[in-house]
């Protein structure tokens, strides 16, 4: 028999209020209550919504990599209500993760630490250290705090497809694989966490996020390393996670040097094409209106691109394309973890 499809409940904490309302709180009661049973719940963050299972509950978490379709041995992200929950679940907690911590936690920033005793390897995926996180989204914390459970949550998807950034982006992926999603709305980031290395010195970034080296060097009071720009494809995976190939669409996607010429290549060709625009000059606008086109005009500001990154590529994805094309960002700092989602999203060999 066909399991049912998962039950969405919205969930909200209106501005000004001190607590959420008690249909908020009731709910988030009901999905502590599955967490506790060893159960899925899908949960909003600020970055994009994560599929949760308690951390602690080696089952629990199997069936994470399970639901996922994801290698177990990719590591997960333990999602802690503050720094003293942290604490308990690292061995030693080191002085540059408190830094970090104490700087930029609630908020989009993963550190990695040496693993304390109490977490399962699954999580882990067999190795010492484990990756920390404390979510800035009121709810989710208001769920790891009434629930006093520490939630290993990646990202609440297929493995490989984009983020869900909606709860109805969760719903399409995982289907009847999770009972419950928690919709709180869209993510506010829209791109997962900067993830940081603090087992090393200087502290060196695994993945680049919402938060830049410059915030996280402010944060450390010293250097923090970037990975050489091609190592995350080819070298050694000290974060998994961060292989190339991660954050596709099912539409192959392009990052062409010249993307109004590509474009106009695939017209041409008779093929149907989406094309994330960010310099919208003259060619781009005689090109925007044939009919094989959907041309969407992406923002300028690169957190407000991050925002909308991932919703554009899940609805792209609905519109039978053949390919997705994108202009490249500019090739500053603040830009550096658009251009490393695209970089990924784009097909190696798709370019033809
Ligand atoms: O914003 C986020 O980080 C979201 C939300 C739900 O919090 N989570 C997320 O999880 O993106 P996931 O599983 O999709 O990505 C986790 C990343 C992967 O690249 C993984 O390899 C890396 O973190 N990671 C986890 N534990 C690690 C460890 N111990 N050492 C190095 N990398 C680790
Ligand atoms: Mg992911």
């Amino acid at each position: 028999m066909a399991r049912p499809l998962p039950e969405i409940v919205r969930i909200e904490w209106p501005p000004g209020h001190d607590a959420p309302p008690p249909a908020t709180d009731a709910t988030l009661d009901r999905a502590a209550d599955v967490l506790r049973r060893g159960g899925l719940v899908a949960i909003p963050t600020e970055t994009v919504y994560g599929l949760a299972a308690d951390a602690l509950d080696e089952a629990a978490v199997d069936g994470i990599f399970r639901a996922k379709g994801r290698p177990a041995t990719n590591p997960l992200i333990v999602h802690v209500a503050d720094v003293a929950m942290a604490r308990s679940l690292a061995a030693p907690w080191p002085e540059m993760a408190e830094r970090i911590a104490a700087a930029l936690w609630p908020g989009p920033v993963t550190v990695v630490v040496p693993k304390g005793p109490s977490v399962p390897d699954v999580v882990t995926a067999g190795g010492s250290t484990v990756a920390l996180r404390c979510p800035a989204h009121p709810l989710a914390r208001r769920l790891i705090e009434r629930s006093g459970i520490p939630l290993a949550a990646p990202s609440a998807n297929r493995s490989e497809q984009v983020s869900p950034t909606t709860a109805h982006h969760v719903l399409e992926s995982l289907g009847s694989k999770v009972g419950l999603i928690l919709d709180g709305g869209p993510c506010e980031r829209g791109i997962e966490s900067t993830v940081i290395d603090c087992t090393v010195t200087p502290p060196r970034i695994l993945r680049p996020g919402p938060l830049t080296r410059s915030d996280l060097e402010a944060a450390v009071g010293g250097p923090v390393v970037w990975p050489a720009a091609d190592e995350a494809a080819t070298g050694p995976a000290r974060s998994p996670g961060s292989r190339a190939r991660h954050y596709c669409p099912k539409t192959a996607l392009e990052l062409p040097a010249d993307p109004a010429a590509r474009v106009q290549a695939h017209l041409a060709a008779g093929r149907r094409v989406g094309w994330l625009v960010l310099v919208a000059d003259e060619r781009a606008r005689t090109l925007a209106g044939s009919r094989d086109l959907v041309a969407v005009p992406m923002p300028t500001d690169p957190a407000a691109y991050a925002r909308q990154l991932y919703a554009t590529l899940h609805a792209l994805d609905q519109r039978q394309l053949d390919r997705i094309v994108a202009d490249p960002p500019p090739a500053d700092e603040a830009w550096r973890a658009v251009a490393d989602r695209l970089s990924r999203a784009a097909e190696p060999g798709a370019g033809s």
